[in-house]
């Protein structure tokens, strides 16, 4: 069962999934020639968003990136996998956890992943007029 906040906040432990897979290329690089830490962060944030969507059933907007955390380097051609995890439910808004991995394309253990980055985002859901819109309806 999930716990739910005085706020009406709800947490959750969801599985984790996959959610976006991406190769980094030469056009991502900062001057450099490193991978564009802002490239990786776009990465993250599409990936945080399937989940959202799904929760939210319908159109979010990112309105906060939390604890974001750069922990290794990546490089062209590494292959970068993003893990999704719903951890909260508010009135308005959905919390994810996402944690991206690469897979090393020019390294002999091609099959390991290792964690370079994660993040918590912030999604809220929003009307048509791009307002707050509750996540799962209330009579007002
Ligand atoms: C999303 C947006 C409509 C929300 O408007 P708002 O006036 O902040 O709305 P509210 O204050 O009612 O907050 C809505 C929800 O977001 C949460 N929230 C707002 N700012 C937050 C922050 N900095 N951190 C965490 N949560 C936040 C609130 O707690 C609330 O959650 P709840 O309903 O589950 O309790 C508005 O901030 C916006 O349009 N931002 C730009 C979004 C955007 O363009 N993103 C892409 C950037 S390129």
């Amino acid at each position: 069962m999930p716990d739910t906040d005085s706020d009406g906040t709800v947490a959750f432990n969801g599985p984790r999934e996959l959610t976006y897979r991406v190769v980094a290329m030469p056009a991502d690089t900062n001057a450099a020639g490193d991978i564009f830490g802002g490239w990786l962060m776009s990465q993250i944030d599409i990936a945080g968003s399937v989940l959202a969507v799904r929760e939210a059933r319908g159109r979010v907007a990112t309105v906060a990136v939390k604890e974001l955390r750069f922990i290794a380097p990546i490089k062209v051609g590494d292959l970068v996998s993003c893990y999704s995890q719903v951890v909260s439910v508010g009135r308005t808004s959905v919390r994810v956890h996402v944690e991206a991995e690469a897979s090393r394309q020019r390294s002999p253990h091609i099959e390991d992943q290792e964690l370079v980055a994660d993040a918590i985002l912030v999604y809220v859901a929003l009307d048509e007029s791009g307002r707050p819109r509750p996540i799962h309806g209330e009579s007002q």
